[in-house]
């Protein structure tokens, strides 16, 4: 069982229809605006959760450190506060990192798991230095310190330069977070376990999402860790960077779509 970080987080819940709720865990350093296109598509398909993370968005800071374990057992008490059992839980990127560990702590409320743009391995010693310095520059400039910088490792080289009106609103997504919540999210992602074994184990139907053009989570990766879940499935979103779910709305829409049609919810 992870421990409570947070008491409370903010989660919008929209959607409506019959069927399990989708949950839907935003990636760093964004919050649950950054699954607009998937808010606007599953109106009134299916419930939709759409939380922020402890500290992100409009969730306050975790009441202790930040931890990826913390940020799923502040999912898992979110649906307990409102009585939802089972659920699809969603995760891109860092969300994925909470899904995984979700999935670890609470496979008995999955119905099944999205795993977008992530990874199952931990950080590299690199990697993790990489994430102590970007601590040390946020807290020194805020948030904006990497706003000037995320849109160019998050979208790929088409959608910069075609897609202004995305740019700007990755851009806004990033600055308006808070330094603590940001700084958490570094610390909880450097601290985070490899869970890599853990993906033999998984008994729900899991599908893996790639950007076809992912700088962060490259193809290779992808294609293992979707190849180490039992029956996992594998899409790989075409024209697309790391921020598949808004660079390929429509592409990425359609394949949970029919991922959910097929496993029948
Ligand atoms: C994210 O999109 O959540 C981050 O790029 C993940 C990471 O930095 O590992």
């Amino acid at each position: 069982m992870a421990e409570s970080i947070s008491p409370d987080i903010h989660c919008e819940v929209t959607g409506g229809g019959e069927g399990i709720p989708l949950v839907l865990v935003h990636g760093f350093p964004l919050d649950s605006r950054m699954w607009l296109p998937q808010k606007e598509f599953l109106q009134g398909r299916r419930p939709v959760l759409l939380p922020d993370l402890p500290g992100f968005g409009r969730s306050p800071d975790p009441a202790r450190s930040a931890s990826i374990d913390g940020y799923a057992s502040a999912l898992k008490g979110e649906l307990d506060r409102r009585d939802i059992g089972n659920v699809v839980l969603a995760g891109f990127s860092m969300g994925g990192y909470t899904a995984l560990a979700f999935a670890e702590h609470y496979p008995e409320r999955l119905a099944a798991l999205v795993l977008a743009n992530t990874r199952a391995a931990a950080d590299s010693e690199e990697g993790r230095a990489a994430r102590t310095q970007a601590m040390e520059r946020v807290r020194e400039a805020d948030p904006v310190a990497l706003a000037e910088e995320t849109p160019a490792k998050l979208l790929c080289k088409r959608s910069l330069h075609e897609r202004p009106e995305l740019v700007r609103w990755v851009d806004h997504i990033v600055r308006t977070q808070r330094t603590s919540g940001v700084v958490g999210g570094l610390e909880a992602m450097r601290d985070r376990p490899d869970r890599t074994a853990l993906l033999p184990h998984i008994k729900c139907p899991v599908l893996v999402v790639g950007g076809e053009m992912d700088p962060i989570v490259p193809a290779e990766e992808v294609r293992e860790m979707a190849a180490a879940v039992p029956g996992g499935r594998l899409k790989f979103i075409a024209g697309s960077g790391h921020l598949s779910n808004l660079e390929q709305p429509e592409a990425f829409n359609s394949v949970v779509e029919e991922f959910l049609r097929e496993a029948d919810l």
